[in-house]
């Protein structure tokens, strides 16, 4: 899959088929994560791999905004230590990857950040040194994804040579 096409073409998907995942897709998904840059080199993200039917309707029971992941296939939560300042960035490049390699695999993903932190962290036993910074449910989508993404015009969010000047003419994409 081209990656300029996968970028533009993914979609964050809520609803899930039921079919199984298989484990070399999950496999890469993780290896994603792990193959991702951190400032520094550091690698402090951490993966929490749920798979477990029961715990993952836990997840959806501790969160507001992801109830829907109560139907995915598996979640990963990303952890981060937040000692570091670039900590965000990091995870996002991970989450990033790590979606975009499920994609790739025709699996759908999305990500929630609304989660009884506390609750989380006893039941899965997340030190305390460690951020929760995002949850990721996975699942092949139930139905076929159609529907465009809600974006900005380029010519409203990027600037040719200084904040606020018009983004040069760079022509036009398919
Ligand atoms: C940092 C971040 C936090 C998000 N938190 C949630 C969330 O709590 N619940 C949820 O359903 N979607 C969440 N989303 C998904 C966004 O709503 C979604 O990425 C955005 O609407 C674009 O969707 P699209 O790429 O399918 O157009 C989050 C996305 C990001 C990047």
């Amino acid at each position: 899959m081209d990656v300029f096409e996968a970028v533009r073409g993914r979609l964050e998907v809520r609803e899930y088929s039921g079919e199984r995942v298989p484990d070399d897709v999950k496999l890469r998904v993780l290896e994603a994560g792990r193959q991702s840059p951190t400032g520094l080199n550091t690698q402090h993200w951490r993966f929490i791999l749920v798979e477990d039917r029961e715990r993952v309707k836990r997840l959806a029971e501790m969160s507001k905004t992801g109830k829907w992941v109560a139907g995915a296939d598996f979640a990963i939560i990303v952890l981060a230590d937040p000692k570091y300042p670039f900590y965000l960035i990091d995870t996002g490049r991970a989450v990033q990857n790590m979606q975009l390699t499920a994609w790739n695999y025709g699996v759908g993903s999305c990500i929630y950040t609304g989660y009884d932190e506390d609750g989380m962290r006893r039941f899965f036993k997340i030190p305390g040194n460690l951020e929760i910074t995002a949850v990721l449910g996975f699942g092949y989508p139930k139905r076929r994804l159609k529907g465009k993404k809600s974006r900005k015009p380029l010519t409203e969010i990027a600037f040719s040579e200084y904040y606020g000047n018009r983004l040069r003419d760079l022509g036009t994409l398919e």
